[in-house]
């Protein structure tokens, strides 16, 4: 078997806050086994406060560094296969200078332009792509598996 036919050793999924990253990481974690790791969660534990702290104390710079360092680290060859919940941002780290969450008047138009960066980056960095309109979490699973 040549690298190209070997099969990728993580399933990492990545889109946009709110698309169901957590939900269809714990469903596939539940069925193939593999530990499941939700970066955003493991970011709160070792800052010991939520994102939103982070980013209200630190900023989102900050934010983005500790991101970055955890995905290099998750990036070990020698681990076991797991399956990697990422946070939203996590494709645009030198674009995206906005502070993301959606605390501000206009929640859509917000979302609609943090949308137009990221959208043309989800699909550059995805090797797969599920169209999730109409499909439970369980359905979700199927198709990516
Ligand atoms: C972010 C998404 C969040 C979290 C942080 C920044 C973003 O994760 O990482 O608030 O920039 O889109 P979810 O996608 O899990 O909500």
């Amino acid at each position: 078997m040549n690298e190209s036919q070997t099969p990728p050793k993580n399933i990492v999924l990545i889109g946009f806050m709110g698309s169901g990253k957590s939900t269809v990481g714990r469903e596939l974690h539940h069925r193939l086994g593999y530990p499941l790791v939700d970066m955003d969660h493991v970011i709160e534990q070792r800052a010991g406060k939520p994102i939103a702290a982070i980013f209200a104390d630190e900023g989102e710079e900050a934010f983005r560094g500790m991101e970055s360092e955890l995905l290099e680290e998750l990036n070990d060859p020698a681990a076991p296969r797991r399956i990697i919940s990422t946070g939203g941002g996590v494709i645009g780290r030198d674009r995206n200078r906005e502070r993301p969450l959606l605390h501000t008047d206009d929640p859509v138009a917000r979302i609609e332009s943090l949308l137009a960066v990221r959208e043309p980056l989800y699909r550059e960095t995805a090797h797969l792509k599920v169209d999730t309109a109409g499909l439970n979490c369980g359905e979700l699973a199927t198709g990516i598996l």
